[in-house]
Formats: C-alpha cells, sequence, structure tokens
C-alpha cells in the first residue's frame, strides 16, 4: 500500500496533487507537509521546515512513508531575490530527501521545469537530450537536481521519478515567485477588473499546461512500472504554448479584457526559456498525452475562477 509524503503541499502543485492523491490512495495515506499549513484541512498535515532534516526523517518514520512528491522549491522570479537561500532551500531539501530514500527504499517524485534549459538551448521543439545552461539560480538548482537525481537512481538503484514542467496555469491555488505567473494572473486580473498589465511583452511565447493535465501525468508516471522507462530521465512534458496576444484573444472571446505592456526583469528569463518542448520520450515510454488545449483551458479556468471570485 502506498504511504504518500508531499513536501511543499499548499504550494501551487501540491493544493490539488494532495486531493488528487487522497482521492485515489484514501486520505488515511496521504500526509500534507508543508513550512505553513492551513488552520482547516482535510486529511493529515504537518509543518516543519524542509531544512529541519530531523523533522523530515520523524514525519517518514511516523507515518512509515514510502513514496514521496517533494515539491518544496523557490521558483525563478522569486529565487533571483536570494539566490543563495534558493540554492540552500532547492538543493539541501532534495539531498535530504534521497538520502532518507536510500536508507528506506523510498519512491520519490520531483520536478524539474523548462528553466533546466538556457539562451543556447535550442528554443523549437527543445530536444529531451540538449545543451542546459541556465541563467538563473532556479534553473541552476534544476540541472543540479536533476544530475543529482540521476546519480542517487544509478549508485544507489533508488527509484526516482523526474518531469520537467513547462508553466502551470491553474485556478485554486495562484502561484508564486515564477516567471509564468503571468498566463495565471492574466484570468484573475481580467474577472476581476477587465484589464491586465503583463510583465512579459505580448510576442512571449512560453510552453504552459493546464493543472488538471499536469496532475495526472504526473501520478501516471508514477504509477508505470519501473521497467517500462528507459532508465532515468526527467521527462520533458509539453502541452500548449503560446504568446500573451493569443492568450488575451482567447480569454476576450468569453471575458472583455484590456491588455497593456511594461516588461520587467522577468523578460529574460522568459526570453530564456524554449517557446516548445520535444516530449516523445514522455509519450512513448509511459503514454504521456495531454488533454486540454488553449480553448478548453481558457474556458476552465473562466469558469472556475468566476465561481471562485464571483462576477
Ligand atoms: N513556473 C516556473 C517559473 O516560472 C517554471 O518552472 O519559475
Amino acid at each position: 500500500m502506498k504511504r504518500i509524503l508531499v513536501t511543499g503541499a499548499f504550494g501551487q502543485i501540491g493544493s490539488e496533487l494532495v486531493p488528487a492523491l487522497q482521492n485515489k490512495y484514501g486520505k488515511d495515506n496521504v500526509v500534507a507537509m508543508d513550512i505553513n499549513t492551513p488552520e482547516v484541512f482535510d486529511g493529515i498535515s504537518e509543518r516543519f521546515n524542509i531544512m529541519d532534516k530531523q523533522a523530515v526523517v520523524d514525519c517518514i518514520n511516523k507515518y512509515q512513508i514510502n513514496t514521496i512528491y517533494h515539491l518544496v522549491s523557490l521558483l525563478s522570479a522569486r529565487g533571483e531575490e536570494n539566490p543563495s537561500v534558493t540554492w540552500d532551500i532547492n538543493m539541501t531539501g532534495l539531498k535530504t530527501i534521497l538520502d532518507i530514500a536510500v536508507e528506506k527504499k523510498i519512491q520519490v517524485f520531483w520536478p524539474s521545469s523548462i528553466a533546466a534549459f538556457g539562451p543556447s538551448t535550442p528554443k523549437d521543439n527543445t530536444p529531451q537530450h540538449t545543451i542546459l545552461e541556465p541563467t538563473t539560480m532556479y534553473g541552476v538548482t534544476k540541472v543540479a537536481g536533476e544530475l543529482l537525481c540521476r546519480y542517487y537512481s544509478i549508485k544507489h538503484d533508488i527509484d526516482i521519478r523526474c518531469v520537467r514542467y513547462p508553466g502551470i496555469i491553474s485556478w485554486k491555488q495562484e502561484p508564486g515567485g515564477g516567471t509564468t505567473d503571468y498566463a495565471v494572473a492574466i484570468f484573475y486580473e481580467a474577472i476581476k477588473n477587465g484589464s491586465y498589465t503583463s510583465f512579459v511583452r505580448e510576442d512571449t511565447v512560453l510552453p504552459m499546461m493546464y493543472m488538471d493535465d499536469a496532475i495526472n501525468g504526473t501520478i501516471n508516471l508514477m504509477e508505470t512500472p519501473r521497467d517500462q522507462l528507459g532508465g532515468f530521465h526527467a521527462y520533458n512534458l509539453a502541452a500548449l504554448s503560446f504568446s500573451v496576444k493569443e492568450l488575451a484573444a482567447e480569454i476576450n472571446k468569453s471575458v472583455p479584457v484590456n491588455v497593456s505592456y511594461s516588461p520587467d526583469h522577468r523578460q529574460m528569463i522568459a526570453d530564456s526559456w524554449p517557446k516548445s518542448i520535444d516530449d516523445t520520450s514522455a509519450r512513448q515510454e509511459w503514454g504521456w498525452s495531454p488533454e486540454y488545449d488553449l480553448p478548453k483551458l481558457c474556458q476552465a479556468m473562466i469558469e472556475n475562477l468566476k465561481q471562485k471570485i464571483g462576477s
């Protein structure tokens, strides 16, 4: 039976992964850990800092954890405000989890990102194996993390599964500190105010994905028999790519939104990432296949956000 720990459980991805895991494996088998936890939560939660290794060990022992989704991370834009702290949290946290995984034979999921790529990476249909020279500390921790996961999976034969998420678009929890956050914020502002000022240019194109696809893909990857996978990969994962202008035009079909553009320091980060991703390995090895195209994504975001914030 799976006994699951999700770290960073109340962040953008964790907030939706935890209920999905609870549905699949039962509430008693999922522990939601974060540095801050909500007052009211329907399930098991634990509050501690990922830098406190003893607290991590105690939690894993207490609940007899055999599977960890390690989501704690500072993202790209916030990471640049304090690169040193970003390195510590992203790398020390991961190494702690991997060391415990070796000792206790735990299966691990760890998210990498399109931020592992950089300006020297081919921008279109970016291959699985390519140049990884990121220009953010977040991206550096993703490349180093991928290498660390590869090392541990080979050296210690632990079962680690990784994907490179694109920007993830969701409505339950607002993202924080990421460069791709504009593609979420535009929905909130369209519904609340009918206008949005984008911090990247209108022609900025990045790979994106609706949260439901990200959650389904993540759980499917973890459920795939290990011998079906061709060794360790941080799998490229694609769904759709669009410019801010195209996104605004699609939103405008159902909610009027007046978009202006005021690019800031995040433009440079966005410009360093690919426009589209080749995810053939994920499709072939474990059947990755996203369901949401741009119209379906916009419809889901608008319907759900209207219920959440009104108007
Ligand atoms: N969404 C992330 C960011 O913008 C990319 O992994 O930082």
